[in-house]
C-alpha cells in the first residue's frame, strides 16, 4: 500500500539501527510498533522476536496488522475463500452509491464496477461472519485482502483526501481480490486499536518503536475511505469527498505533540526506544533530542531517503525530494 511514511523503503536502515542498539537475536524480545500504520515494521519483525505488539489509532490499520501481525496460522481454505469472494455478482450498495459516479453523487473513487464489487465482496464478509461460517483469523485476513485489492483499483493521486477527475489507468482495471498474505509463526502476537498514550500505560516490553505523524495531516481524513470499507457502518459522507467523522490525533498539530511525545516516553515501560523522525516534522531533531535525553542514554542515526510525492493535479507526474529521515535512539535508564 501507498501509505505516507511507509516504511517499507527504510527497512533496512531500522532494522540494522535497531540490531546495532540491542544485538542481532531478538528471540527473547518484546518489540512494538505503535504506531503500526501498514504494519511492514512489525510485520519485518514479527519471524525474530518472541512477541510483536502492534497499534494504530485508525481502524484499517487495526484490520491490516489483526491479519499481518495476529494471524499466525496458515489458512487452510484461503483460495477457496478468495475464489468464491471473485465470483460474487455485483451490488449497488454502499461504496457504489456513494463514491462512484453513477451512484448518488458525483463523486469518483472507484469505478461503478469496483464500487459494485467492494459492496458485493464487503457484504459477504460480514455475513459469513454472522453465520459463523468464518472464524476471526478468517474474517481478518479476508477483509484486509479486500482492503490492499480496493486500495489498488482507487481512483485517487496518493491518499483519498480527493479523488481524480478521470478514472485513472490503474483504477480502470477490474478489482480481483488477492490475498492478504502473512508470515506464519509459533508464537503469538497482540494487535491494538487504541490512541498511543492509553496503550502505552498498558503494555511493557523490551523495544519501542515510534513512528507517529510527521505534520498536520490527519491519517483519519487521509485513508477515510479505507475505514469506511473497513467498518461498512451507515453515516452521512460529507461534502465533495465524502468524508466521516475522523479521529483528530495529538501528534499532527504544533501545539499538542510535544507534550504527548513526552508523556509517551515518560509513561513508556520499555528499555530501548526508536523513534522515526525526518526533517520536515512538527518537531525539530533539537526538540527530540531534548524530550528522550531527560529519560536515559540518547543517540542519533541518520539516512537521505529519496521520496517521490504525487503530484496533486496529475497522476503522472511525481516529484522526486530528498529529505532526511532520522532515527533517534533512547535506551531508558
Ligand atoms: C507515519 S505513519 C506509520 C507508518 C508505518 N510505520 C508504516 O510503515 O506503514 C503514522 C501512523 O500513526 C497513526 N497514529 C496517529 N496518531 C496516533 C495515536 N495517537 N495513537 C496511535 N496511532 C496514531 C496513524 O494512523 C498512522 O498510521
Amino acid at each position: 500500500m501507498n501509505y505516507i511514511g511507509s516504511k517499507h523503503k527504510l527497512s533496512n536502515f531500522i532494522k540494522e539501527s535497531i540490531y546495532s542498539v540491542v544485538g542481532n537475536d531478538l528471540s527473547n524480545k518484546i518489540f512494538c510498533d505503535i504506531f503500526a500504520g501498514t504494519g511492514i515494521v512489525g510485520r519485518n519483525f514479527k519471524k525474530e522476536v518472541k512477541q510483536v505488539i502492534s497499534n494504530d489509532l485508525e481502524y484499517y490499520s487495526y484490520v491490516l496488522n489483526r491479519n499481518y501481525i495476529a494471524n499466525t496460522l496458515i489458512i487452510d481454505r484461503q483460495s477457496q475463500l478468495i475464489d468464491e469472494l471473485n465470483k460474487l455478482s455485483d451490488t449497488e450498495g454502499f461504496i457504489f452509491k456513494n463514491y462512484c459516479k453513477e451512484g448518488l453523487t458525483d463523486r469518483q473513487y472507484f469505478s461503478n464496477e469496483n464500487g459494485k464489487k467492494i459492496d458485493s465482496i464487503r457484504i459477504k464478509i460480514e455475513e459469513w461472519k454472522k453465520e459463523k461460517y468464518i472464524n476471526e483469523d478468517e474474517y481478518f485476513f479476508l477483509l484486509s485482502s479486500l482492503l490492499e485489492s480496493a486500495d489498488k483499483v482507487a481512483n485517487t493521486a496518493s491518499v483519498y483526501g480527493a479523488y481524480l477527475k478521470h478514472l485513472k489507468k490503474s483504477a480502470q482495471k477490474s478489482l480481483l481480490l488477492s490475498p492478504a498474505i502473512f508470515d506464519t509463526t509459533t508464537s503469538s502476537h497482540q494487535v491494538y486499536n487504541k490512541d498511543s498514550n492509553e496503550l502505552i500505560k498498558e503494555i511493557k516490553g523490551d523495544i519501542l518503536y515510534l513512528d507517529p505523524p510527521y505534520n498536520a495531516r490527519q491519517y483519519g481524513a487521509n485513508y477515510h475511505i479505507l475505514n469506511t470499507i473497513a467498518r461498512y457502518d451507515n453515516f452521512i459522507p460529507k461534502g465533495k469527498t465524502g468524508l466521516r467523522q475522523y479521529n483528530k490525533s495529538k501528534y499532527c498539530s504544533k501545539s499538542t505533540v510535544m507534550t504527548e511525545f513526552d508523556l509517551l516516553i515518560k509513561n513508556a515501560a520499555f528499555s530501548t526506544i526508536f523513534l522515526s523522525y525526518n526533517n520536515e516534522g512538527l518537531m525539530s531533531v533539537e526538540d527530540v533530542k531534548s524530550i528522550m535525553s531527560k529519560y536515559g542514554k540518547y543517540d542519533l542515526a541518520s539516512t537521505s531517503y529519496q521520496r517521490f510525492k504525487a503530484d496533486k493535479d496529475s497522476n503522472r507526474n511525481h516529484r522526486a525530494s530528498k529529505t532526511e529521515e532520522y532515527l533517534h535512539i533512547l535506551v531508558k535508564d
